[in-house]
């Protein structure tokens, strides 16, 4: 079969590798929509933990089951389904076991033309969903999803920053933000998509490329509760500058500077929680789409690759102009 592989010389070649047989307690799938995330990029630059090569990459997928396994309920067969991006995540809640692993690398990911998982990966994939936006849900949405409810504790009327609106967690994170009833305001480089925010419902936004934005943000919010974050500021003091008493400052990436630094006094007398979180559980997962179909939510696609121009997807997020996902259709 056919897949985008990840090779010695830590390059993405699309190449021919041999199609997995489902085992014991697995499912077949035929993917027919994977979709990128910034993580195959760190991998490409050799910036992740235990990079394990070749490996066929790929977090996200959705596909129709073509083949079960022993001990796998035979009624799965020729469902449409979304695959939870997780491996041993445990029953904690709270985190995951130190075993954790995202999908593709080490393990076989879903950018390929079949992928063989376990059968408790699977969700059935809501009919509301397009092949594309199905994909490009789980590691974005899943990860906002945790990052808001569970760790930002969000409620109406709070009011949420998410920054660099740009990026496929924070997109998923306005709509759920929005639908769980926020305010929110966001961070971007480019006044195209903080305008583009704002037509789907964000209240404002301001430039983190302005050394000021920290009080720009205060002005036009007022004061911020919960931060969604991908880069907090190398100075985190700054967010002092628009934080509420008792706010969180949930954050998921590391984007825009690996370290940071704070100010201990200000941080406890305001009452404030500096929480990281990565992905979520296979409950959540679940939980989320229920609350995505209620909602009617639809993951933004940004654009539309073949397998065969899986490099060129990449130059494409490479390039971090687009606005919500970029999917490989597996079927054109
Ligand atoms: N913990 C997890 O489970 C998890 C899951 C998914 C992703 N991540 C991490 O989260 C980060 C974002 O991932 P993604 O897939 O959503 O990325 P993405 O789609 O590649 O988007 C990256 C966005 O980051 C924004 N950005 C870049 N530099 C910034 C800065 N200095 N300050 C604020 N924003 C900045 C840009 O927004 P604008 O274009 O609007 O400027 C850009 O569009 C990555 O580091 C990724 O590894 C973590």
């Amino acid at each position: 079969m056919k897949a985008l592989l990840l090779t010695e010389a830590m390059n993405v070649e699309v190449t021919d590798v041999s199609k997995p047989t489902p085992t014991s307690g697995e499912i077949l799938i035929k993917v027919a929509a994977s979709a990128l995330n910034h993580r195959e990029l760190w991998i490409q630059k050799g910036l992740y933990p235990g990079i394990t090569v070749p490996c066929i990459l790929g977090a996200d997928g959705a596909g129709t089951v073509v083949e079960i396994g022993h001990n796998v309920d035979q009624s799965w067969n020729n469902k449409e389904v979304i695959i939870y991006p997780g491996y041993y995540w445990g029953t904690n809640e709270d985190a995951p076991t130190r075993q954790f692993r995202v999908l593709g690398m080490p393990d076989p990911g879903t950018m390929a033309e079949y992928i063989s998982v376990p059968v408790n990966n699977l969700v059935e994939k809501p009919n509301y969903l397009s092949w594309a936006e199905a994909a490009a849900l789980p590691v974005a949405s899943l990860t906002a999803w945790r990052g808001l409810k569970r760790h930002g504790r969000i409620q109406k009327d709070d009011k949420v920053l998410i920054t660099g609106i740009g990026g496929g967690v924070a997109q998923a994170g306005l709509s759920l933000a929005l639908a769980l009833g926020a305010k929110v305001y966001v961070t971007s480089s480019s006044s195209d998509k903080i305008a583009f925010a704002q037509s789907i419902g964000a209240i404002d936004g301001v430039n983190y490329k302005n050394k000021d934005w920290h009080n720009q943000l205060k002005e036009v919010s007022g004061g911020i509760d919960i931060v969604l974050d991908s880069s907090p500021s190398p100075d985190l003091d700054n967010y002092f500058q628009f934080m509420n008493y008792g706010g969180r400052i949930v954050t998921y990436g590391s984007t825009g500077s690996p370290k940071t630094t704070i100010n201990i006094s200000k941080f406890f007398l305001r009452h404030l929680q500096f929480i990281g979180t990565a992905m979520g559980s296979p409950s959540e997962f679940k939980a989320l789409l229920i609350f995505m179909k209620e909602h009617a939510i639809k993951p933004i696609v940004h654009s539309e690759y073949t397998l065969d121009e899986g490099r060129k997807a990449f130059n494409s997020l490479r390039s971090g102009n687009q606005i919500g996902k970029i999917v490989i259709n597996h079927i054109k």
